[in-house]
């Protein structure tokens, strides 16, 4: 049986993108791309899912108090679906415990930063990349990790570093981060996972050959 993937978005989905591109390329380690949910109507994630023919949803924050009333639609969604692993791709809210209990070590999110640089509550999209060039960094990068309790403070599965180039903008050095880094590491770890190969023992994942 193939993992049925959900991928959740918020915005522009580039990173949806390169999943669909492994999957329509064979590289997506048999997982299945069985829905999208958007937080936002009218992201122009949905469209990029109806196009690529992937079933899509809008669970939209805006419907809902509190985080909390969000994340349980948002798991009843994904358990009426008989959703093995989920995928958070440009994400923007912080889901709460109720998720990750859902889904323990079947949740994994794409962060535009070398993690434990950059990252936590008020660290997202754009900020990212402002925050990185304010401090002087020379190195940056993305990384992919599973979701625990802790606003970007899983298990790490894979990173991979970016420099920092005179003169960079955080626009320039947002495309540059998601071209050279999001774009490949977000779809490898969802093939890891759904080859079985992710290995999690606490804070450590080990990856298991391949055969
Ligand atoms: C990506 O850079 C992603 O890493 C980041 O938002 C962007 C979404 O772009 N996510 C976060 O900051 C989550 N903390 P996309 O919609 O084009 O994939």
């Amino acid at each position: 049986m193939s993992i049925r993937i959900a991928v959740l978005v918020s915005g522009g989905g580039t990173n949806l993108q390169a999943l669909i591109g492994a999957r329509d390329r064979g590289e997506l380690g048999g997982g299945q791309l069985a829905a999208v949910i958007s937080s936002k109507e009218g992201a122009y994630a949905l469209e990029r899912a109806k196009q690529a023919g992937i079933p899509c949803y809008v669970v939209a924050r805006k419907n809902y108090d509190s985080n909390r009333a969000m994340t349980e639609a948002l798991v009843a969604k994904l358990k009426d679906l008989n959703i093995d692993l989920v995928v958070l791709a440009g994400f923007m809210h912080i889901l709460t415990e109720e998720m990750v209990k859902a889904y323990p070590n079947a949740i994994l999110n794409v962060h535009p930063a070398l993690i434990p640089a950059f990252c936590g509550a008020g660290y997202y999209g754009i900020h990212v990349h402002e925050k990185a060039l304010a401090y002087g960094v020379k190195i940056t990068g993305a990384t992919v990790h599973f979701v625990n309790e802790e606003p970007d403070g899983g298990p790490i599965v894979l990173q991979r570093a970016v420099a920092v180039q005179p003169g960079d903008t955080p626009e320039t050095l947002q495309r540059r981060v998601m071209e050279q880094a999001e774009w490949h590491i977000l779809p490898q770890a969802v093939a890891l996972f759904c080859q079985g190969r992710l290995c999690v023992q606490g804070r450590l994942v080990t990856i298991k050959e391949g055969e």
